[in-house]
């Protein structure tokens, strides 16, 4: 793979007497969703969840009408790709049913757009939503539902085998295993369920063996096929490190979300079915006597901040863990990479632009020095429903408001910037 590099630059503009950072030709940039997230009128677990500010997905950016406007987003923008989900709940009826045909000639329309306006889908097949029938049959701790889901695939591959070639099976195995039976977040709500927890991994774990070769076997038009999963990545650390205590809860977080599931998936020769491996990097989570040093466990940012923990809406920003984790995951798999997921959820786009700028520096570094990173997706095109928050954490590049039922969209300052970036394929270090 090509290197990346960095010169000093004497040009006038932005870029004045700055360090510019280029990537690799061909480094795909992108933007990512997930179907229930932006499309609205699904019929899954989450249709009749009311989060944490009152919000459903029930319209959610209403993308299921809107799809064409937000390729012109994405064109605005000038990504090369873009992560999106299908959802399984619209094409399948039942187990083993075919396919519906109107759900996925609107999936196959947007898709033909998408191409028209070259941008390569990587397409998303499992992100934390299930058909009504795989939910009330015990959902992923069933191993029943292992081989509904590899029937559900290999349809799905014979059909859109002319449109899609980059194929992401599972979005993070990890927090949906832990929010829906560990923590008591996601629908159906369990706490404290280690053996659903561990059954629900190992289940998409092998599912993910399986569709891997049933995609690769099935080809593509557009070229050679890759697959993979996207792995969230928390660095989970102590505050102070000589807390015994702290160290201990921060160590069980690590061998739980970590360890545990990348065996699952890449251990062995289990690897040889991916491709390539998807990392979403937000950044870490500290304990301090047992508490968890982020804003969802209930910490002002301005608190943290005066601890010298500095977060978005959500969690902790930690820009050098990006090319700790990248060095790390590329030496122990040997896989080429994409950051399937990054973006910090605030409304204050200063502080958006710096955490991009530090992050993609940490990446450039880690690439320079010779890692296999092929692409980047930043989270989100447009802010959407997060899960258990609703519609409070703003990820987007694009803005998207709630209050007005048109749901009127507006490019924010970040997706300058991040427009910038994509027609450069470098940044501009100050
Ligand atoms: C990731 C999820 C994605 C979104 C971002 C903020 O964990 O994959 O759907 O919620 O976090």
């Amino acid at each position: 793979m090509v290197a990346a590099s960095a010169t000093k630059t004497a040009a006038s503009g932005p870029a004045a007497s700055g360090i510019v950072l280029t990537f690799p030709p061909r480094f795909l940039w992108g933007v990512a969703t997930a179907a229930t997230q932006v499309e609205g009128h699904v019929l899954n677990e989450w249709t009749n969840f009311t989060a944490r500010d009152g919000g459903h997905c029930r319209i959610a950016c209403d993308s299921y009408h809107r799809y064409a406007e937000d390729i012109d987003w994405m064109t605005q923008l000038g990504v090369k790709a873009c992560r999106m989900g299908i959802e399984w709940s619209r094409l399948q009826s039942a187990p083993y049913a075919p396919l519906n045909r109107s759900e996925l000639e609107r999936y196959d329309d947007l898709l033909g757009r998408l191409q028209t306006a070259v941008i390569t889908p990587m397409v998303v097949l499992h992100h934390f939503s299930n058909p009504p029938w795989i939910s009330s049959a015990g959902g992923w701790t069933s191993p029943a539902t292992v081989p509904v889901f590899v029937d559900y695939v290999t349809r799905l591959a014979a059909a859109l085998r002319h449109r899609v070639r980059i194929w992401n099976t599972f979005n993070e195995p990890d927090t949906y295993a832990s929010c829906t039976y560990l923590l008591g977040e996601f629908p159906p709500f369990h706490k404290a369920r280690l053996n659903s927890f561990r059954a629900v991994i190992r289940h998409m774990a092998d599912a993910h063996r399986q569709v891997c070769r049933i995609l690769r076997q099935a080809g593509s038009e557009q070229g050679p096929v890759e697959v993979g999963f996207s792995k969230n990545w928390t660095f989970f650390e102590p505050f102070h490190p000589a807390s015994l205590w702290d160290r201990l809860i921060a160590a069980i977080g690590h061998t739980a979300f970590n360890r545990f599931v990348l065996r699952q998936f890449l251990g062995g020769d289990r690897k040889t079915s991916s491709t390539y491996l998807g990392l979403n990097y937000y950044g870490r989570v500290r304990f301090r006597n047992g508490r968890p040093l982020v804003p969802v466990a209930g910490l002002s940012r301005e608190t943290l901040a005066g601890m010298g923990v500095i977060c978005d809406d959500m969690f902790e920003r930690h820009p050098p863990g990006m090319e700790v984790v990248v060095r790390h995951l590329s030496r122990r798999y040997r896989l080429p990479l994409y950051i399937t997921e990054h973006g910090a959820a605030s409304t204050d786009e200063d502080f958006r632009q710096r955490d991009l700028k530090e992050n993609l520096t940490s990446l450039h570094r880690v690439i320079r020095e010779g890692a296999d990173v092929r692409g980047f997706f930043y989270w989100s095109l447009l802010d959407n429903f997060e899960w258990q928050f609703g519609y409070s954490k703003k990820f987007g590049l694009v803005e998207v408001d709630f209050a007005d039922e048109k749901l009127p969209r507006r490019m924010k300052a970040l997706g300058g910037v991040y427009r910038q970036v994509c027609r450069e394929n470098s940044i501009c270090c100050p």
